[in-house]
């Protein structure tokens, strides 16, 4: 592999080498529809271990179970009425959902932080079905980035942060979602929303009844309240940008004197703001005219919700 990034196109000799990697215990970076993932043998302690290492992710903090069918998810995780409801409307797609292991479930306990339930989904990009479905075992997979820092939805931000970490990253364009996958636990008698995400609560609501006290579950261990941070800090629902501020607009932008400025959406669109809003956040990181971000008020309906869980958590500072 001599390409100093390590970025294939996705086609068959790519995934084949990934299949290799994958089943030697090695990392694989990988296109989703929501974000790019760092993919390891789901099954293989060691090689779930080296997505910690190199993430620099606390051990407390499980991660995500791909599947390519809804079989496997089953000999995996425990499928109650409403989770096969869920599984059927929304799979594949951007839904993840936190269920009981399986008592002779395959998957390594480091994984799933050492607890008794599994975090499972079915992408839907047809790179990540691909390299699924040639592996033909699951796929445990977080962001590709570094614990904390801003999630990558292309192959590029992907190599700016783990490209001397890993032997491949698999080009699958920018994502078609931009934001992560909505994760529900439905291992209690009411679902409870875990963190916002690509799917919307409104589109949730239509099949199930939701609790939506995410933040309280200590069942979310990933939901630190600071991540998905950029270097300089971030005031939100701002209605004046200061003389040191670049500017992250959603709709009309308002007045200012910075010409470091990106915008959202200039239509108000929540869809294509979600698209934006990681890509836009490192460019405006980058920038060395301005020492903060202001960022527009994004109102809280549909993908707003999860826009904003991410900024809020963007703009916490320890
Ligand atoms: O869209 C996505 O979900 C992307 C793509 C690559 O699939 N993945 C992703 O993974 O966002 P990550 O590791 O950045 O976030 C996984 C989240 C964490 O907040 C973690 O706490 C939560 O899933 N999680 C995993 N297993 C869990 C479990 N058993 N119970 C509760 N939360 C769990
Ligand atoms: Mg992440």
């Amino acid at each position: 592999m001599t390409n100093i990034h390590k970025i294939y196109p996705p086609n068959w000799s790519t995934l084949y080498q990934s299949v290799n990697l994958l089943n030697q215990g090695e990392l694989v970076a990988f296109p989703t529809e929501t974000v790019y993932g760092l993919g390891a043998d789901a099954t293989n302690e060691q090689a779930v271990s080296k997505i910690f290492a190199i993430k620099n992710r606390p051990h407390f903090n499980p991660l995500i179970t791909h599947v390519a069918e809804v079989d496997q998810a089953r000999d995996l995780a425990v499928f109650n009425d409403q989770a096969l409801e869920l599984a059927r409307y929304f799979w594949p797609g951007p839904l993840t959902l936190v269920l009981n292991r399986q008592k002779n479930c395959s998957i390594s306990s480091l994984a799933c932080a050492g607890l008794d339930t599994i975090a499972i989904r079915i992408p839907r990009n047809p790179t990540a079905q691909n390299l699924l479905i040639a592996f033909d075992k699951p796929i445990v997979a977080p962001s590709a980035n570094l614990s904390g820092k801003v999630s990558p939805t292309t192959a590029a931000h992907v190599s700016q942060a783990l490209s001397n970490k890993i032997d491949i990253i698999i080009d699958g364009g920018n994502c078609e979602v931009g934001i992560e996958s909505t994760i529900i636990n439905l291992t209690q008698d009411i679902p409870v929303l875990l963190r916002p995400g690509a799917i919307t609560l409104e589109q949730l609501k239509s099949h199930i009844n939701i609790l939506e006290n995410a933040s309280k579950d200590i069942r979310a261990p990933g939901m630190l309240s600071q991540h998905y941070a950029p270097d300089l800090p971030l005031r939100l629902n701002v209605t004046e940008v200061y003389d040191n501020e670049a500017l992250l607009a959603f709709g009309s932008p308002i007045p200012c004197k910075t010409n470091v400025i990106k915008n959202l959406s200039l239509d108000g669109n929540l869809e294509e703001a979600a698209i934006n809003l990681f890509s836009m956040l490192r460019d405006l990181d980058q920038s060395d005219k301005v020492t903060s971000i202001a960022v527009m008020p994004i109102p809280e309906n549909g993908l707003g919700m999860a826009i904003n869980d991410r900024l809020r958590r963007a703009a916490a500072r320890s």
